[in-house]
């Protein structure tokens, strides 16, 4: 059978077993036109250099690949960002821990977002609040050369560190300190569906805890007294943050549950003592 001119809806019954929402995006991605065109019109013709495009994309999607490190692009708090396999896939929950931010922070308020991988939510801020002065850091050089161009490509002025956590930060102090480390233990089984995102920017050590360990008791040097800091942690690590905090004398602890009513995000205020 001669592939050259079969219609979307003919490609798209012969890959029935990728979900149909999955083979929408391809199909935008690789004929330009949005998905709700590739709905309304099943029966546009595609060419043989289309196809050969999709049946690569369909081939890395099924080998676990996300959609986005195909098409290099990921929507975030209505930003649109760069992403390659240098960078976690930002996700939707960590729009939250923004929102909490952008709530939380006074005006001219000075932030540092530590581990920023894509840049996701120091971009996010940034975009959203111009009064606030963002830095952010990550371990990583590559992760790090994704955010700065994306910053670029925002046209948003931030600036960059690499560092181990707080181990190259120039001796100062921010209102407020932001991550999402990295928090899947290392034995966690889910790990196997994320094979494709850098291992560095998931796992933490035995309980996944190790990260945030280090960020909450490094703090106290790098937070302003009345500093806020906030961490998005795992969907059953909320005890465990909350004691780090306590025991890190943070003060007003709160928590911030996600879109099902889960505990996410940990924010607690630095009393300066
Ligand atoms: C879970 S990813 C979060 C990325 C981004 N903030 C987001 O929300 O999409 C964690 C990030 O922490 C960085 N990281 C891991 N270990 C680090 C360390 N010791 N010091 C600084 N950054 C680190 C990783 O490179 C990765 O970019």
């Amino acid at each position: 059978m001669r592939e050259e001119g079969i219609t979307i809806e003919r490609w798209k019954h012969a890959n029935l077993k990728t979900g149909s929402f999955e083979l929408d995006l391809i199909l935008s991605r690789v004929t330009g036109r949005s998905r709700a065109e590739i709905v309304a019109h099943p029966q546009l013709k595609l060419s043989e250099n289309q196809i050969t495009r999709l049946n690569d994309d369909l081939r890395a999607l099924e080998a676990g690949t996300p959609f986005a490190y195909i098409s290099g692009k990921k929507e975030f708090f209505g930003i649109e960002l760069e992403v390659s396999e240098s960078v976690l896939v930002p996700r939707p929950e960590t729009e939250i821990l923004v929102e909490m931010v952008l709530t939380l922070a006074p005006k001219n308020a000075t932030l540092l977002d530590l581990g920023t991988g894509s840049g996701a939510i120091a971009l996010a801020i940034a975009s959203e609040r111009p009064d606030i002065k963002v830095s952010a850091s990550d371990l990583s050089v590559s992760a790090l050369e994704i955010a700065k161009k994306n910053a670029r490509l925002l046209n948003l002025n931030l600036t960059f560190f690499h560092s181990n956590w707080y181990q190259s930060l120039p001796c100062r102090k921010w209102d407020l300190l932001v991550s999402n480390p990295p928090y899947v233990s290392e034995n966690d089984p889910h790990l196997d569906a994320l094979k494709k995102e850098p291992i560095e920017a998931l796992t933490s050590g035995r309980d996944g805890l190790d990260a945030i360990r280090q960020i909450v008791s490094g703090s106290h040097d790098f937070l302003n007294p009345n500093g806020h800091l906030l961490i998005e942690h795992g969907f059953n690590q909320s005890e465990a943050v909350g004691r780090i905090f306590m025991t890190n004398s943070f003060e007003n602890i709160l928590s911030t549950k996600d879109y099902s009513g889960i505990e996410r995000v940990k924010l607690g205020k630095f009393n300066g003592g």
